[in-house]
């Protein structure tokens, strides 16, 4: 059995979802449908990061108490997913009492390791971030990322020897060049290497943040939210003793935005590694969505759309389907309502809707809407046999890079295709003359069946439609990503005409 681990950021939850949330979480869940349709044991992990300052002071201006405001927005996010097809099978709640437990216990086993140290400290820290940052990391005197300026902050702190483990994570990233993908953010951390890194920070006065785990040996302090947030990555596989610990952690790979780039390179592999934990097997880390003016979409700047309420314009299977396809992977892109619009009605309204829409109401008119039986193959169908035996690989290939655009576009070059076949063959002159009746039949079922194949390639793109699409095939036992040709539609069995994707007028 092979065993896949797969996880999106563990969202901060002081607002709704953004559309840069459902990128990332768009991604890991079609990911994990590729490889469960590809026969994997698939776990997929989000989650709720619900400490810290951050999420605090959201609380406070929502004039409500932390644990209850984080409660609601979790909920929102967990809400969200549904309406967006991502199905996890696990969502972890940093509150979570066995998460909790799993922090205790790690900070306990690195602080009698001599890992941990108490010192004060003074520097610039970034709520936005909630982290301390350097002034090199400044531009105009704040973090790009950053609303409002660092403020400067001198305490004890708790300190993690980070700076310790700087070689061996230079080492790793030297031996594992695909450890973190694409290779441009490798690139970037192996730099940041090449210095001192320092130690980092772990803990936060009581006083002046109560919302964190404790520290275990010190109640004056909380645990910091990163080094909370990253062990919940493990807390839900059962870490340190739980079989899904052992099956499911070699196989991980977390899917990020290149915002979080830092913490889940030099904090995320110092700590695993101190603790004795494998380094995971691979981090996929996305570029940013920018709005319809270019810029990196936000709430301030009002350039965002809204997910969920594309999702209820386009649908949500025309949403994913652009999201993968718009902005590839790794890179920065636009989404708009204007690309949405557009990828709905050209890919997926004029060459996939339509060649359903052709394909089985020609079988309804010339079949009575029944699947025929095919004869002897001609050229013209072998072209096709093959291309459709050559995807499933050629598309799994793609998918373990997390090129998921380039998967689909490969599936969407087999459609069209299977519309120039349509054209060639012509089945409606073959209808006027009886003596071609088996050779109709042959085309009929060759467009079925591609289809059919279409269905299940697309299937953990686009869940909701191509169900459907199967349904009007008469494909009853759900999608079969390794069924050969021919093993697809059944001949006999009745199909079902109908427009897949409404197009929207401007
Ligand atoms: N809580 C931390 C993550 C902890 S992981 C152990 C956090 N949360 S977050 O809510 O701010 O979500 C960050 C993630 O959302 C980014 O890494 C990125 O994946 C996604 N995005 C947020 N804004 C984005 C864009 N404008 N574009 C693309 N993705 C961005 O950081």
């Amino acid at each position: 059995m092979t065993y896949r681990y797969i996880t999106t950021p563990i969202y901060y939850v002081n607002d709704r979802p953004h559309m840069g949330h459902a990128y990332a979480s768009v991604h890991a869940d079609i990911m994990a449908r590729y490889l469960r349709a590809a026969g994997a044991r698939v776990m997929l992990l989000t989650g709720a990061d619900e400490h810290g300052e951050k999420i605090a002071k959201a609380a406070m201006q929502a004039n409500e108490a932390p644990r209850a405001f984080a409660e609601r927005h979790a909920q929102s996010f967990q809400q969200a997913w549904r309406r967006l097809s991502v199905e996890p099978d696990r969502f972890v709640r940093t509150t979570a009492p066995d998460h909790a437990r799993v922090v205790s216990a790690c900070l306990t086993r690195l602080y009698d390791a001599g890992e941990i140290y108490l010192a004060d400290y003074e520097g610039l820290y970034s709520v936005g971030q909630e982290r301390f940052v350097t002034e090199k990391e400044l531009v105009d005197g704040k973090l790009p990322e950053d609303k409002e300026p660092p403020v400067v902050r001198r305490e004890p702190n708790y300190f993690f020897r980070m700076e310790a483990h700087r070689a061996w994570m230079r080492q790793l990233l030297l031996d594992t060049p695909d450890l973190i993908q694409p290779a441009q953010y490798r690139n970037e951390v192996l730099r940041l290497l090449e210095e001192p890194i320092g130690d980092l920070s772990i803990s936060r006065p009581v006083q002046r943040l109560a919302w964190g785990i404790p520290i275990p040996w010190d109640a004056q302090h909380v645990t910091y939210v990163w080094f909370d947030a990253l062990l919940s990555y493990v807390s839900p596989l059962g870490y340190p003793d739980q079989a899904d610990f052992a099956d499911f952690w070699p196989a991980a790979r977390h899917v990020i935005g290149k915002d979080i780039l830092r913490t889940h390179t030099l904090f995320w592999l110092s700590m695993t590694h101190a603790l004795g934990i494998a380094p995971y097997q691979r981090l996929h880390v996305s570029g940013h969505l920018l709005g319809a003016d270019g810029r990196k979409m936000s709430k301030s700047l009002g350039n965002g759309v809204d997910p969920l309420a594309a999702a209820d314009t386009y649908g949500v299977d025309a949403l994913r389907y652009t999201l993968i396809r718009e902005v590839s992977f790794g890179f920065d892109g636009i989404i708009s309502e204007a690309v949405i619009e557009q990828r709905l009605n050209r890919d997926l309204a004029d060459d996939l809707g339509n060649l359903a829409a052709r394909s089985l109401s020609m079988v309804v008119k010339y079949r009575g809407a029944r699947v025929p039986a095919p004869g002897r193959h001609e050229a013209a169908d072998e072209a096709l046999i093959t291309r459709a035996a050559a995807l499933p690989s050629a598309v799994l290939a793609l998918v373990e890079e997390m090129k998921l655009g380039r998967a689909a576009e490969q599936v969407m070059e087999f459609v069209k295709q299977l519309n120039a076949y349509v054209a060639s063959s012509a089945p409606w002159t073959l209808a006027k003359d009886a003596q071609s009746a088996g050779r109709l039949d042959t085309v009929l079922h060759t467009l079925l069946e591609g289809l059919c194949c279409v269905s299940n390639l697309l299937h953990p793109v686009m869940p909701g439609k191509m169900s459907e699409l199967q349904g009007w095939l008469g494909v009853t036992d759900g999608p079969g990503w390794h069924r050969a040709w021919g093993d697809g539609v059944k001949p006999g069995s009745l199909v079902k005409e109908g427009i897949l994707f409404p197009k929207r007028a401007a």
